[in-house]
């Protein structure tokens, strides 16, 4: 694969989202703005995003000019620009002479213009605009020595279900069932409430897909949505592959929202084959009153260290808030020292820049009240500039640590979006408590807990590298896969997984006749059916002579070859097996049949940690929500410590480094104030 570098001067990218086309009526802005960044240490911003309206105010008639002026302005104090094609939202009068430029929602209405992100993606017409607007961006702009990289659309996500978008559904089922509707039926479970198909012109896309039984067809409709998308994405770029073959494209990818776990309406794993570089909008509710820093900011780490691992190359932080956003039900502004430590931790994960949405404030609509680094005050003294500044300058200080310097795991574990797809459509089990995303999330946050990097992989990635692997909750299993983690096991590698594993196919048909075979065999057991609890419903399990609580799923299992290491306390499967090892061949399998508590991971995790000899980038002694990570260039580790409390934090360090920004030599007992960062070197 070609690696990237995401910036081409070593420099850490600070900036963001800067919309001049909305001030062109204020001169004085603008000009204000190149000083105000120079201020506020930045040196890069992403621009045009949602400007198409005033690149063509007219159809077919476009206007560079004030684009030139602003692109001039930013290069005339050495910044970069990251340019953006508009496609994320139209002109009105787009929408009003070419309707069918409009998306059509699962009920079949026609939305009006207004929003954004809301055009068809089949669209002939909305193709040949995009096409001819980044031909003329790349003509003109392709060859300037500011060009960082080029910026599609913004969040690709949403669907179509236009006529249109419905006949490219009908054309990539034929292809993908080889023309046979038998084929078709019998991936689709046709038969089931009598939704045999027998003319390609009967189907029609889900309306909406929580109304639709046919679980097979759903899930190729999302399938079909991420084909479509990256369809209409690869349009976009043609015309800039072909003018600026050496300009890297990224596209914004998200999480999703409030929930912060991986984004879910797209396939994000075939969305990174097409990328050059990973970028991601980071939301973060920092400070809410549902979980503790430290939870969170594991969560966050989970996050980064997905869209490090989707092309396992340092990536871009593309926006982000200096203070708050205006979307979360409660919006609340970042603390002091919370920018600085949640912006070191996305460095520290893998990104090569900080960048914010949004550079200034606007005036009216809807994001009016936005976090930004410039406010309506229109000035360098209030705490957020003051404290993006002192970010600026620390990066300024740190890039030559920081900038393509690489992360490595041991331990990989899986994300598969396909299964949470199928698991979320599946009428079973809790229909609220699946929480597939936030289940990785506390598997993982116990390596995070111990300084041990994760890589969070896809089921396409190969899985020797990896010494531990995690597959919890893998709802949906193929016999590849399956075949998979038996030649990774057979190698000697670890293997953990769950309750509610490996019971569909990639069709979303259940496997007959039991479990899987190699799944059988690896783990040594069979899970025989699972239980679902009501929220007062508990259960226990004890594990090396203590008890941990059960809630939500417990499966039970027979033992095969497998040994037991806890049972459960209640019910009618008293007594039997609930946490199983297994040995085989070279490796090792683990099956953890019941949804467990934060207290029985730790402890597990931790021997598993022990056993495997995994050791943390930096030897030390530390509390509960001081996280240590590294990125490693030859010879050299840069290491990020970071407290994620609210209190101070002593540290024992166990090895020497030295400071990167004060070249201070450190040892032994290390003082953290709350929130606060120390990024150190040391040599390897
Ligand atoms: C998204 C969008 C931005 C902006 C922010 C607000 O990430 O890409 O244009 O709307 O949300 O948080
Ligand atoms: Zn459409």
């Amino acid at each position: 694969m070609k690696k990237i570098k995401v910036t081409d001067d070593n420099r850490l990218l600070h900036g963001g989202d800067y919309n001049p086309d909305q001030w062109l009526d204020y001169p004085d802005i603008l000009k204000e703005d190149v000083e105000l960044m120079k201020a506020a240490h930045t040196n890069t911003f992403s621009i045009g995003i949602f400007a198409w309206a005033a690149l063509e105010p007219e159809e077919d008639k476009y206007d560079f000019d004030w684009l030139d002026k602003v692109i001039e302005r930013i290069h005339s104090i050495g910044g970069r620009f990251i340019m953006a094609t508009p496609s994320g939202a139209r002109p009105a009068w787009m929408s009003q002479h070419h309707p069918e430029v409009l998306r059509v929602d699962a009920y079949r209405r026609k939305q009006l213009h207004g929003a954004r992100h809301n055009h068809c993606f089949s669209s002939e017409y909305y193709r040949k605009k995009t096409q001819e607007m980044n031909t003329k961006l790349a003509e003109r702009y392709g060859d300037h020595p500011a060009l960082l990289m080029w910026h599609i659309s913004n969040e690709f996500g949403g669907e179509c279900h236009c006529d249109s978008c419905q006949n490219n559904f009908r054309e990539w089922l034929k292809n993908k069932y080889n023309n046979d509707l038998k084929e078709l039926n019998h991936s689709w479970w046709g038969a089931f409430w009598s939704h045999t198909i027998t003319d390609w012109e009967q189907i029609e896309s889900p309306s909406p897909i929580g109304e639709n039984a046919v679980h097979g067809m759903n899930l190729d409709w999302r399938r079909f949505v991420t084909h479509q998308t990256i369809d209409f994405y690869k349009n976009e770029i043609k015309p800039l592959r072909e003018l600026t073959p050496d300009v890297p494209i990224t596209t914004n990818f998200m999480s999703d929202n409030p929930e912060f776990v991986p984004f879910t309406a797209l396939d994000y794993s075939q969305f990174a084959k097409e990328v050059d570089v990973i970028s991601w909008d980071a939301y973060a509710p920092w400070h809410t009153d549902q979980e503790d820093t430290a939870t969170l900011a594991s969560r966050v780490a989970f996050l980064n260290d997905h869209f490090y691992s989707m092309k396992n190359q340092p990536f871009l932080l593309m926006e982000s808030t200096p203070s708050l956003v205006n979307w979360h039900d409660v919006n609340k502004a970042k603390r002091p020292g919370m920018h600085f430590l949640s912006s070191m931790q996305m460095l520290a994960h893998g990104s090569d820049s900080i960048l914010y949405f949004q550079w200034r404030k606007s005036r009216g609509s809807s994001e009016k009240f936005h976090g930004a680094v410039v406010d309506h005050d229109r000035s360098k003294d209030n705490r957020v500039f003051k404290e993006v500044a002192q970010l600026g300058k620390a990066m300024e200080d740190l890039s030559d640590c920081v900038v393509g310097y690489q992360r490595k795991a041991d331990v990989g574990i899986l994300y598969d979006v396909e299964s949470d797809w199928a698991l979320n459509d599946a009428q079973g089990f809790g229909l609220k408590t699946k929480k597939y995303g936030e289940t990785l999330q506390k598997h993982y946050q116990m390596f995070w807990e111990n300084n041990i990097p994760v890589d969070v992989i896809s089921k396409e990635t190969a899985f020797d590298p990896y010494k531990i692997l995690l597959i919890p909750m893998l709802y949906m299993l193929s016999e590849e896969t399956a075949e998979k983690i038996s030649a990774f096991v057979k190698n000697g590698g670890t293997v953990v997984t769950t309750y509610i594993t490996g019971l569909v196919d990639e069709a979303d048909l259940t496997h007959m006749g039991g479990w899987l075979k190699p799944l059988k065999e690896v783990f040594g057991v069979e899970p025989l059916e699972t239980d679902t609890y009501y929220p007062s419903d508990r259960n226990s399990v004890v594990y090396n002579g203590k008890a941990y609580e059960v809630r939500d799923y417990a499966t039970v299992l027979k033992l095969l070859e497998a040994e037991s290491l806890g049972s459960y306390e209640e019910d009618f499967y008293k007594d039997t097996p609930a946490l199983t090892k297994n040995t085989y061949e070279k490796g090792q399998a683990f099956y953890i049949g019941a949804r467990l508590n934060d207290d029985f991971h730790r402890v597990f995790y931790n021997e598993l940690i022990k056993t495997h000899d995994l050791k943390p980038a930096l030897e030390a002694k530390h509390n509960r929500g001081v996280s240590i990570q590294a990125r490693k260039a030859e010879g050299k580790q840069t290491i990020f410590i970071m407290n994620f409390t609210e209190e101070s934090q002593t540290l024992l360090l166990l090895e020497e480094v030295t400071d990167c920004l004060t070249d201070e030599v450190l040892g032994g007992a290390l003082e953290l104030a709350p929130y606060e960062t120390r990024v150190v070197e040391k040599r390897i």
